[in-house]
């Protein structure tokens, strides 16, 4: 009889589906009136033998019950929570504002480069990050065992014959394989180098590269576009110096640098005119056309115009930095 009672407890509290059920069980068992405290009571009437036997079963009995109910209230408590919060709407709360987002100063700096080109008549164009070395050396005049290949400190790609562009200079001679003269662009986009880090090197970096070929463009057309370039990037009272330069695409070459606050030069770019090698491996027939082209810094321009003295910090993904932008 114990056990029975025991069992249709046990299943009663598994099926109650709320509190009020709930409680409606613990009386029926365990209240002043309750099957199982009734026997209990009634023990008293038994014989020592009987009532010491009877008398632990039907407290462990009690006991089971009541640890079960337990159980079965917090869980049904916890959903009664759950369901109420979610139908309960504070309408004088604050609103909650999701927190905004807005573009890394290396992002806004390459967007205005796209812009002022754009408004002198160059298109925008995007290359592979993960190049091979025909493109990143040989087609830009760099033979294998040349020295010259040591100026980019290159990552390798393990057994795939790739490399990570250590210049976005291999997109000239994409460029122009695919298309024929005059043309204006620029290909913004990321470039890497194994080298090791200061305030103004990181194994990655940002470029843009600028190329123009055409039937007489000449080294006037280069020193007046950047010229307009700097002068819209920077204000018309920018500094610029050109200073002669080496690289094996470009005959002649030179470095541009931009004048700091503090009164000191920073290199912002690479430049040249295109070397003729350069065209013969596109396949343009030989002397027929002439261009320049460049490569400048994207983290150099950005340093330059909001002051910044550590390259790294763009890479660092430190907020406190990022948010000022
Ligand atoms: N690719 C060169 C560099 O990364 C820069 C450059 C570009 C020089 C175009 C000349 C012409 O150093």
């Amino acid at each position: 009889m114990l056990n029975q009672i025991k069992e249709k407890a046990l299943k009663e509290i598994a099926q109650a589906k709320d509190l009020k059920q709930l409680e409606q069980i613990y009386r029926q068992y365990l209240g002043r009136k309750g099957e199982l405290t009734m026997i209990l009571r009634s023990l008293k009437d038994l014989s020592d033998k009987e009532r010491k036997e009877k008398g632990q079963l039907a407290n462990q009995a009690k006991s089971e019950i009541d640890e079960v109910i337990k159980v079965k209230r917090q869980k049904l408590s916890g959903q009664a929570g759950l369901a109420r919060k979610k139908d309960w709407i504070d309408v004088s709360a604050p609103g909650f504002q999701p927190p905004e987002g807005y573009p890394h100063p290396i992002s806004l700096v390459q967007r205005q480069v796209e812009e002022i080109f754009q408004s002198i008549g160059f298109s925008v164009v995007d290359g592979p990050e993960i190049e091979n070395e025909y493109y990143n050396f040989d087609a830009l005049n760099i033979p294998k065992d040349h020295p010259a290949r040591d100026l980019w400190d290159t990552f390798w790609l393990k057994d795939i014959d790739r490399l990570l562009r250590t210049h976005t200079s291999p997109m000239q001679a994409r460029y122009m394989e695919e298309n024929q003269p005059p043309l204006r662009i620029i290909v913004p986009g990321r470039c890497f180098r194994h080298e090791a880090t200061d305030a103004s090197h990181d194994v990655q970096f940002y470029q843009v590269e600028g190329l123009m070929v055409g039937q007489d463009v000449s080294m006037s057309h280069f020193k007046g576009i950047v010229e307009e370039f700097l002068k819209q990037f920077f204000g018309p009272e920018v500094k610029m110096r050109l200073r002669p330069g080496y690289f094996p695409f470009t005959e002649p070459s030179f470095e541009v640098d931009a004048k700091r606050e503090k009164g000191d030069w920073l290199e912002l770019m690479g430049a040249g005119m295109v070397h003729q090698n350069v065209f013969k491996a596109v396949g343009y027939p030989l002397r027929k056309w002439q261009g320049f082209a460049f490569g400048v810094g994207l983290d150099r321009l950005a340093m330059v115009k909001y002051k910044i003295d550590d390259i790294r910090l763009f890479y660092s993904g430190d907020l406190r930095f990022l948010k000022q932008f």
